[in-house]
């Protein structure tokens, strides 16, 4: 792979509270990574001149606020997020079948194919286990949870799902090849793994199949942010074809 696909492939989780530190990493980084990653913190703290503040500076956003919610209400999110002009955004697809099959239509009617976001559903957080789908009521495994809700978000119209490392190969096997595979908890060999358990390196996940790679702390805290990134993408492009 090429370094410049290489550079596309990485989202940056932009983990921040305030305008000035967006301007300072989208300065920094809008040209060196595919995306920079606003969340429900960030979002919540500064609204839509986060996406704003991203976009000034040259980054394209991935609005990452896990919609969830009835059809109507999350198709209507998504037009408003397709009016902010973000690249990708994202819905639990706990919510079923029909919230995303508005969600879907509402955003290719009004914007067109090229034009509008990417939609990607998340299928079960990585933070739950098996004990936590016991508490609510269900009995599937994590993995049958997983490939069950990535297909009927394939075929309720998604573009993708996020997944965690481990679960790239299921998707990959049940969704086909152009289904998106966002991927976060994934860790380069000389970062630290922080919070994140089951990781994997950004170039294994990319072998695994995923289109993205969601990367945020081995980025921001090190010592020179820009050559962390540089040392991913080599990384990627010397192993992923
Ligand atoms: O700093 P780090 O690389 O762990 O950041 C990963 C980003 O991806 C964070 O914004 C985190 O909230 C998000 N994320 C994750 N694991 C998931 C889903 C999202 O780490 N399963």
């Amino acid at each position: 792979m090429t370094r410049n696909e290489a550079k596309k492939r990485i989202i940056f989780a932009l983990d921040v509270d305030n305008l000035a530190d967006i301007t300072k990493w989208s300065e920094k980084l809008s040209s060196d990574v595919g995306m920079l990653k606003v969340g429900k913190e960030l979002f919540t703290s500064c609204g839509p001149a986060a996406v704003q503040a991203v976009k000034a500076n040259g980054g394209s956003v991935f609005l990452d606020l896990k919609y969830h919610d009835i059809p109507n209400t999350v198709a209507q999110a998504m037009l408003a997020a397709g009016r902010l002009g973000v690249k990708l955004v994202n819905l639990h697809a706990l919510g079923g079948p029909e919230m995303m099959e508005k969600a879907g239509q509402a955003v290719r009617k009004e914007f067109g194919e090229s034009e509008r976001p990417k939609i990607l559903a998340v299928t079960i957080l990585t933070s739950s286990t098996q004990e936590t789908l016991k508490a609510v009521g269900i009995e599937y495994t994590v993995e049958q949870m997983v490939v069950r809700l990535a297909r009927l978000a394939q075929e309720s119209g998604m573009d993708g799902v996020v997944a965690s490392p481990v679960e790239i190969e299921a998707i990959r096997t049940a969704c086909g090849p152009s289904f998106l595979v966002v991927t976060p908890g994934v860790r380069p060999a000389f970062a630290a793994v922080d919070d994140q358990k089951r990781i994997m390196t950004p170039v294994e996940a990319i072998k695994a199949g995923a289109d993205y790679l969601v990367i945020g702390r081995p980025i921001a805290r090190a010592a020179d942010p820009l050559k962390a990134v540089e040392m991913i993408v080599d990384e990627i492009a010397a192993g992923a074809e």
